[in-house]
């Protein structure tokens, strides 16, 4: 075996002032489906993620409540927490930006780019959105893009960005993989192609105090976006456990497009600055609509996970981050709806793998008392079932390292389809008992085939298909073999039970 690599993965910290919702979910659940897969491959993997605590929106939602900062944070942090444990995540940290080894690091990097003239204090008079928090154009004042606007003027420090600018598009070009996908990366050099500004960091503590404190100038706290970026060094060990930060940094960031810029200009300058190494790659992917149209507070169209849960009760919960995973918007926008969800579970869930077992293991139980026969030669479609496995496998590990997950799932199923293709070809009902040791091949081909794809379904339906190894009984543990391999013959298969039964249609009315 190679020697085993580490991989970094995070997803975006989310803010705390809104409910989580299906995009919320969306860069994790597929965060935790590429952090299986390596682990599969036998990878060391850190997966991060968790919540942005600080700046003006949470100081207003906590005001509206009535409540302290901190308290509200606690509340919105533990919601995130129970929903990540209700769709299986194994993250291995839980990062809050009100943490102290968090704060000790923004303030170290802060007071160290102080300390080498990256930051500067200067004054400033223009408009400023207080809704998003951030400090715009007149061109963007004219256009009416930003909301709650309003003319400010006051002392801020700044860190130099502008200077950075030569050396960000020279690595652009260098690092093909750096930015993810390639329209993304289009669309930082575009942005690059115009003069990149200095950036504000700190906002005064008269207007917002719910932040981290400047070490070099108590007035001030820190804008949110400088302290949040920071988090994912943080958690790798930064200032803390050096050896932890060598072994896991520079990682691999998903985000949603809309914070593409903060992740690519942003945050690489700032690494520049501080004399680190720039994230390994940043892909940044499209945004779900719902039932045809942007997700908006106005539209009040939002589907929350509340809904998504309601949807898991009757198909298994499973079948959420399935459906992310084979439909979501990876390189271009996705549209949610409940008749795309429900299809695609009859489809590929209970038509394809449901059907399947329910088929062999009935003909095990039937010819072979429901033990696992003993094959005869293995003839040419045999060994084509074993092939395309391999060539499946490949398939789907070369996806991965593209990040692109539709294109596994796709290719993973398209393997299932093919063992039902076999079967019907093979017809092992009829041949069972004419030629007995024909019908058993095909079985037995069938079973292994099956366990093969149920191992690298396994990160998409981790529950389903651990249940599926429990019914097989070979002693599988789940989330570990990717090949196809011979099977133990002669072991007594466990109690079938109907893993994805089909949903029907016709319930869609009433919901
Ligand atoms: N707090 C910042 C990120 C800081 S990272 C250091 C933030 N938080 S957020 O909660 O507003 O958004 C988090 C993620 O959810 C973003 O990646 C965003 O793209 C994603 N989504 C929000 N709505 C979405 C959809 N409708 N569809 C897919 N993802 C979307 O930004």
């Amino acid at each position: 075996m190679g020697k085993q690599q580490s991989f970094y993965i995070t997803t975006p910290l989310y803010y705390v002032n809104d409910r989580p919702h299906i995009g919320s979910a969306y860069t994790t659940l597929i965060t935790d489906i590429i952090s299986k897969y390596h682990r599969m491959l036998g990878d060391d993997v850190f997966f991060l993620t968790g919540t942005d605590e600080h700046g003006q929106k949470v100081q207003q939602a906590a005001d509206k409540n009535g409540i302290s900062p901190a308290e509200h944070c606690d509340i919105y942090a533990k919601r995130f927490q129970e929903l990540w444990s209700y769709f299986n995540l194994s993250y291995d940290d839980f990062i809050r930006t009100t943490e102290e080894r968090h704060i000790k690091v923004v303030q170290h990097v802060l007071q160290m780019l102080y300390d080498k003239g990256e930051i500067y204090k200067d004054s400033y008079e223009g408009w400023y959105s207080v809704a998003d928090e951030l400090f715009i154009s007149d061109k963007d004042y004219e256009e009416g893009k930003y909301r709650d606007v309003r003319r400010i003027s006051e002392s801020n420090y700044y860190f130099k960005m502008s200077a950075y600018q030569d050396r960000l598009i020279k690595y652009i070009h260098e690092h093909p993989d750096y930015i993810q996908p390639e329209n993304r990366k289009n669309e930082i050099l575009g942005f690059l192609k115009h003069p990149l500004k200095d950036l504000c960091i700190s906002r005064p503590k008269e207007r917002l105090s719910w932040g981290i404190e400047l070490p070099f100038d108590k007035d001030y706290v820190t804008y949110v976006w400088f302290d949040a970026l920071l988090n994912y060094i943080t958690a790798a060990g930064y200032l803390s456990d050096e050896k932890k930060f060598r072994t896991y940094w520079p990682a691999v960031h998903l985000i949603g497009k809309d914070i593409l810029t903060t992740h690519c200009v942003y945050w690489p300058t700032m690494l520049m600055a501080a004399d680190l190494p720039l994230p390994r790659t940043v892909f940044a992917h499209g945004w779900w609509t719902s039932e045809g149209q942007k997700m908006s507070k106005s539209l009040g169209n939002f589907v929350d996970l509340e809904t998504i849960q309601m949807h898991c009760e009757n198909v298994g919960k499973d079948m959420y981050r399935y459906f992310m995973a084979k439909e979501g918007p990876l390189f271009s926008d996705s549209d949610f709806s409940k008749e795309r969800f429900y299809q695609t579970y009859n489809t590929d869930l209970a038509n394809d793998f449901g059907n399947l077992v329910n088929r062999i293991f009935k003909l095990v139980g039937k010819f072979y008392e429901g033990k696992i026969p003993s094959p005869g030669v293995f003839s040419a479609d045999e060994k084509d079932m074993k092939e395309a496995a391999e060539a499946c496998r490949k398939n789907a590990f070369e996806h991965l390292s593209d990040l692109n997950i539709n294109a596994l799932c796709a290719a993973v199923i398209q393997y299932v389809t093919s063992i039902n293709r076999y079967l019907e070809k093979k017809e092992p009902w009829k041949t069972a008992k004419t030629d007995p040791d024909t019908a058993a091949t095909v079985l037995y081909t069938a079973l292994a085939s099956l366990r093969f794809s149920a191992s690298l379904l396994y990160p998409l339906l981790p529950e389903k298909m651990t249940e599926f190894f429990t019914m097989l009984n070979c002693g599988d543990e789940p989330g570990k073999i990717a090949e196809w391999r011979d099977l133990p013959t002669g072991v007594r298969l466990g109690e079938m039970k109907a893993l994805f039964p089909r949903f029907d249609m016709t319930q869609l009315e009433n919901m």
